[in-house]
């Protein structure tokens, strides 16, 4: 088995697994704007194992899991990993999971996530709440590792309720994984506050005192892959993965470009609506886009009078009507 968590160059630069925005389209983007050798990993939006695994479920959910060609072409160029993360709690349904995307689908690695903090998922006794049942987690890694042919790492965080990075990151750095993926905060903690980086790098201290392998990633706050290498170099781990910095800044994993033009902003907005369009047509919400256009119309004349048309917009044609208004002719990518 490759196992690309410890053969990429260190530090490793990950993003972040995000629902809504890192589906195959977003992900295209970013790649489509990164200098090889400055990303090693990217990751799906989290997948129910229990949808996957339904006849009539699946088709609600295998959106997630889907890779467009042309973003197969850009990891490959670019070298960079492509990770499905997976949810759910029952083992049988990880299992049956794990078989089908080794068997059907062209991954390079698999995800639990055992980080998700969301009320309605954490009663359902997933992702963060494995957190508190330990044995339940063991089973599941188990039941991962036992029926897949490729990496399975764990993202998490760092307690449920209370800080407990010792006892939890120490339970699963017991189970032989390539990476564990430490956001620095417990699930109470939802997204507020700040992510405590001194508990992350209890991980590195834990792996190397028990001399295990694993890959110790950091996650929480950071914005730029400068702050990742300073984190790295300061905290003994391995990588850093970076979620909504990507939201002030798409070009972040090309630290040595100049601050792109209006016209590069409004080109990449162009190029994410339609190939989100060309994508999903009618079967994804075209107000999916919204967040992602104060990314692009920012940092300019008049940016906010833009944004706030671009907020209306319904569909592509009229987000092109609203260029047309600004005075911007797209070129087709897509
Ligand atoms: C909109 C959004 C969706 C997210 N969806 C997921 C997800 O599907 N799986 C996951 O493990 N974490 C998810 N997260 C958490 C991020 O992966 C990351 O752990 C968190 O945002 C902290 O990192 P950051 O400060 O760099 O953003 C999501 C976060 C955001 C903001």
């Amino acid at each position: 088995m490759t196992n690309f968590w410890q053969q990429t160059d260190k530090p490793l630069m990950a993003l972040a697994p995000m629902e809504e925005v890192t589906d195959t389209v977003f992900r295209e983007i970013v790649l489509s704007q990164t200098v090889p050798g400055n990303l090693h990993v990217v990751y799906t939006e989290f997948a129910n194992t229990d949808g996957l695994c339904h006849p009539i479920g699946k088709e609600k959910v295998i959106h997630r899991l889907q890779v467009n060609p042309s973003e197969r072409k850009l990891l490959k160029e670019k070298n960079v990993k492509l990770v499905a993360q997976i949810w759910g709690s029952k083992p049988e349904k990880y299992a049956e999971t794990c078989k089908m995307i080794c068997e059907e689908m062209d991954y390079d690695g698999i995800d639990i996530n055992m980080g998700c903090p969301v009320p309605k998922i954490v009663k359902q006794g997933s992702c963060s709440k494995l957190i508190t049942t330990p044995t339940l987690a063991s089973e599941i890694i188990h039941a991962c590792q036992e029926n897949s042919n490729i990496p399975v790492s764990v993202k998490t965080r760092i307690g449920f309720k209370e800080v407990i990075t010792e006892e939890w990151i120490g339970h699963l750095l017991d189970h032989n994984l390539p990476a564990v993926l430490i956001h620095g905060r417990t699930q109470s903690m939802m997204s507020e506050g700040l992510a405590d980086w001194n508990e992350i790098a209890k991980g590195g201290i834990l792996r190397d005192a028990k001399n295990k392998k694993t890959a110790i990633i950091g996650n929480g706050d950071v914005k730029s892959i400068a702050e990742s290498e300073e984190k790295c170099e300061t905290h003994n781990i391995d990588g850093v993965m970076i979620g909504r910095g990507i939201f002030h800044n798409p070009w972040l994993f090309t630290p040595e470009r100049e601050e792109p033009t209006q016209a590069e902003k409004l080109q990449l907005l162009w190029d994410h609506a339609s190939l989100f369009d060309k994508t999903w047509g009618d079967t994804k919400n075209f107000r999916q886009l919204r967040r992602f256009f104060k990314i692009y119309a920012s940092n300019f004349k008049d940016a906010g009078v833009l944004r706030a048309a671009l907020m209306e917009s319904r569909d592509l044609a009229h987000v092109k009507d609203i260029f047309k208004e600004w005075g911007f002719s797209p070129i087709e990518k897509y």
